[in-house]
């Protein structure tokens, strides 16, 4: 009956909410065994073997939001403000690029110094430089016309998770002058323009139910996203969120499996978040259906101060330490990373 329910998520490509809630309770381990073993399939029917890598480039810690939950929220008045110039965050792509990264991620707070104007520049002059690279943002709610701006600038892929689908949920995760529906509404504006486009939900956030996950499983389905980032929720000592439980592995990797199964040909990382939570939260995650892994290529003097969560790991690593030790590791559970743009099997 259980492996029913797998056949049947794989063949609708959806879930109902009561076989969310089996798959996410249940303790028969081999059914559990078996998801992972189905999304690790249907990964390989679109990427094979091979794990796309990003080069991440955390550029500011500056943000103009306070969200509950984030270490760098503009509430924290501990954290210790930086900001990248421009020929530190060109400096970061040119030793991605010599390490082999062909996708360079820009991820900051939303931090009004980098105006459109800055964000073009930056962006222009990453793809003059390195035509073959893919120049993901992950910077925030922005007006239509500003995201029109990145992607005329040749800006191709943007994340922005929507944190939660949940009316009631996403208020208690932010203060009130920020919604859901502006959230949603910047999502769609992205697959719009035509960006490779990401959302995605922390793990085990507080005030998530069942009920709030089945209603994230809908909204990515509705948004048919190229990408979904997902990792456990971990709190930060200086915010709001200090004294609340972590996410956990289990659900991270249940959920990473079901959505691979829900919406097969996604980009899907596995996150540092969750190896911050294990020591093998990675590997696990790749073996649950994840195909993207986000080694940090920001200057090691600045990586201890974006801080979302406590205890974050790679904060003291240049980044070809990170590229090797992340490169072993894929390779020890039998994948390899590769040296690509790394598109979604959606845009072929
Ligand atoms: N400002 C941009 C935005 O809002 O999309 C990008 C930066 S924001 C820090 C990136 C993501 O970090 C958020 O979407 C959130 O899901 C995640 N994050 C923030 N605080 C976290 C925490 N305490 N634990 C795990 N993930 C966290
Ligand atoms: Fe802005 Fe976290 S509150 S990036």
């Amino acid at each position: 009956m259980n492996r029913d329910i797998l056949s049947k998520i794989e063949q609708e490509q959806m879930i109902s909410r009561e076989e969310l809630e089996e798959l996410l309770t249940t303790t028969d381990q081999e059914l559990i065994e078996e998801l992972y073993r189905r999304a690790r399939a249907t990964a390989g029917k679109y990427y094979g073997k091979e794990i796309y890598l990003r080069g991440l480039i955390e550029f500011t810690n500056y943000c103009k939001n306070n969200c509950y939950y984030c270490g760098i929220r503009c509430g924290n008045e501990k954290a210790q403000r930086y900001r990248l110039t421009m020929d530190q965050i060109l400096s970061c792509c040119e030793s991605g690029w010599e390490l082999g990264f062909r996708t360079f991620v820009l991820q900051g707070g939303e931090d009004p110094y980098y105006t459109d104007e800055r964000i073009c520049t930056i962006t222009k002059e990453i793809k003059k430089r390195y035509p073959d690279c893919a120049v993901t943002l992950s910077i925030g709610e922005k007006e239509r016309a500003s995201y029109q701006a990145y992607f005329d600038a040749g800006a191709d892929r943007y994340l922005l998770r929507h944190e939660t689908a949940d009316e009631v949920h996403y208020q208690k995760l932010h203060p009130s002058q920020m919604s859901l529906a502006h959230r949603k509404e910047c999502l769609r504006e992205l697959k719009e323009i035509g960006y490779q486009t990401g959302c995605g939900f922390m793990v085990g956030s507080p005030g998530q139910t069942l009920d709030t996950l089945y209603e994230d499983l809908v909204f990515i389905k509705e948004l048919q996203p190229e990408m979904v980032g997902i990792g456990p929720f971990i709190p930060h000592q200086d915010t709001p969120f200090a004294e609340e439980k972590a996410g956990t592995l289990e659900d991270t990797l249940r959920l990473l499996a079901i959505i691979r199964l829900i919406h097969p040909m996604v980009l899907l990382p596995s996150t540092t978040a969750l190896g911050t939570i294990h020591p093998m939260g990675r590997e696990k995650g790749i073996l649950a259906g994840a195909n993207v892994v986000m080694p940090n290529l920001s200057p090691v003097q600045v990586r201890d101060k974006y801080t979302l969560y406590d205890n974050k790991i790679c904060t003291g690593e240049e980044a070809a330490e990170c590229r090797g030790c992340l490169e072993r590791r894929v390779a020890a559970v039998g994948y390899r990373c590769v040296t690509d743009r790394g598109d979604s099997a959606m845009c072929r």
